[in-house]
């Protein structure tokens, strides 16, 4: 199982998404060891780039080593990932013109949809523009989310008899 967050730029949102969700699946042990995940931007203006400085301190001080350098999504990650999860709802609408067949489209989901301790939130907002509360809860928001994922993979992964 491979999983791809995407957001607008990757150095903010998709890569917090990206350490944080490959922190939590390591300390949930070797039931999740055989799934990958990678973050990707659907602009390329910060390709090369590390996270961006705020994203990667306000991580740092929750245990989340945010490092993954960006870069712009391609065409192969429709058919490389088995799921590619978009944070808001415009990277939805993007994610949703690349796609090019209903398999692909398939494969698009709202991390949003997988919060379960935000009932006020449908959508990660873009901390970019905005001062350190905003950074505090995007992280808020992405742990929520990655923990619905987590739920979420769980069922699909038991046997029929435990479901
Ligand atoms: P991200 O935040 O999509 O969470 O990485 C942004 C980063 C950069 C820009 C926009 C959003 N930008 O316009 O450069």
């Amino acid at each position: 199982m491979d999983l791809l967050f995407v957001c607008l730029g990757n150095i903010c949102r998709s890569p917090a998404a990206e350490a944080i969700m490959k922190k939590k699946l390591v300390e949930l042990g070797p039931r999740f060891a055989g799934i990958t995940v990678d973050s990707a931007g659907i602009g390329p203006w910060h390709e090369g780039q590390l996270p961006d400085s705020r994203m990667r301190r306000h991580g740092a001080r929750r245990g989340y080593r945010i490092d993954s350098i960006a870069r712009q999504i391609r065409r192969d990650d429709f058919t490389r990932f088995d799921i590619i999860f978009g944070m808001d709802a415009d990277n939805m609408k993007a994610l949703s013109r690349l796609a090019r067949t209903g398999e692909e489209r398939a494969r698009l989901m709202c991390a949003a949809d997988f919060m379960t301790r935000h009932p006020g939130y449908a959508t990660v907002p873009d901390p970019y523009y905005g001062g350190p509360d905003g950074f505090e809860l995007a992280l808020d928001l992405i742990e929520d989310a990655c923990d619905g994922i987590i739920a979420m993979l769980e069922s699909r992964q038991s046997p029929p008899e435990n479901r």
